[in-house]
């Protein structure tokens, strides 16, 4: 009875946050993330505090920790977006790596997922590994273990993805780095915000990109930034 109560109690308040719709929509992009980690044998589940890893480099004190995309939304997005899907796909902060198995169902040409802490990295390698066996062997993923504030960028990434890793500091780092990829290579990129929390206001500012698109499934939010003419 008393769960019964508890969980009438949450499906309330999320009905009064995400509307009906999105709460089906949360309850079925939860019932997914189940499903993902039970068929692949994955584990990218279990959220991770920073304080808990043994990050190095400088930036630990701005980074956010591991939180995973809801992987329905992240289809959902895509099948919304069309992004080009010829060039490469780069996840800033990709955690376990939910998004870089998610992101080889599409044709990028290869997928790049960056990660500073050496813990969540390693898991993330065992996911790939685990995930490429039963789903995709022919995907070329790369895992850097890094800080994304140090990444090169190799001038032929197109869509870039953040799921609100660090804090406005490391992110002015990165689009100075993209800024100057794009100098020595223009192409046209799009930048995917998921959740953007403090980040919105730093790319509202930028000099090349704007935003060209906002789509949200259940709790899920995403901001799509572009340097595409209008
Ligand atoms: C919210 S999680 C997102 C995980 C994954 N991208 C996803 O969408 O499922 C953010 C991740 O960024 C990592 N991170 C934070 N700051 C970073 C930095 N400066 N360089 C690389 N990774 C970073 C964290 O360790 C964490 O795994």
């Amino acid at each position: 009875m008393k769960f019964a109560l508890k969980a009438l109690a949450h499906y309330a308040e999320s009905v009064r946050a995400n509307g009906l719709r999105g709460t089906l929509e949360n309850a079925a992009a939860l019932m997914d993330d189940l499903r993902f980690d039970r068929i692949h044998g994955t584990e990218t589940a279990q959220d991770v505090s920073l304080d808990a890893l043994a990050v190095r480099g400088r930036n630990k004190h701005l980074g956010i920790g591991y939180t995973p995309t809801r992987v329905r939304a992240f289809h959902k997005l895509m099948a919304h977006l069309k992004p080009p899907l010829g060039g490469v796909f780069v996840d800033f902060g990709c955690g376990k790596g939910r998004i870089l198995c998610a992101a080889a169902a599409y044709p990028f040409r290869r997928i790049v997922g960056i990660e500073f802490a050496p813990e969540l990295a390693a898991i993330c390698r065992t996911n790939v590994t685990v995930y490429s066996r039963s789903a995709n062997p022919s995907a070329d993923i790369v895992i850097i273990e890094g800080d994304a504030a140090e990444y090169r960028f190799t001038g032929d990434e197109e869509v870039i993805f953040l799921f609100n890793p660090f804090r406005p500091a490391v992110m002015a780092v990165v689009l100075g780095n993209l800024h100057r990829s794009l100098r020595v290579r223009h192409r046209v990129v799009q930048l995917i915000v998921s959740n953007p929390a403090g980040l919105a206001p730093v790319l509202a500012k930028d000099a090349l990109l704007r935003k060209t698109d906002e789509y949200a499934y259940g709790s899920s939010r995403f901001f799509i930034y572009s340097n595409a003419p209008s």
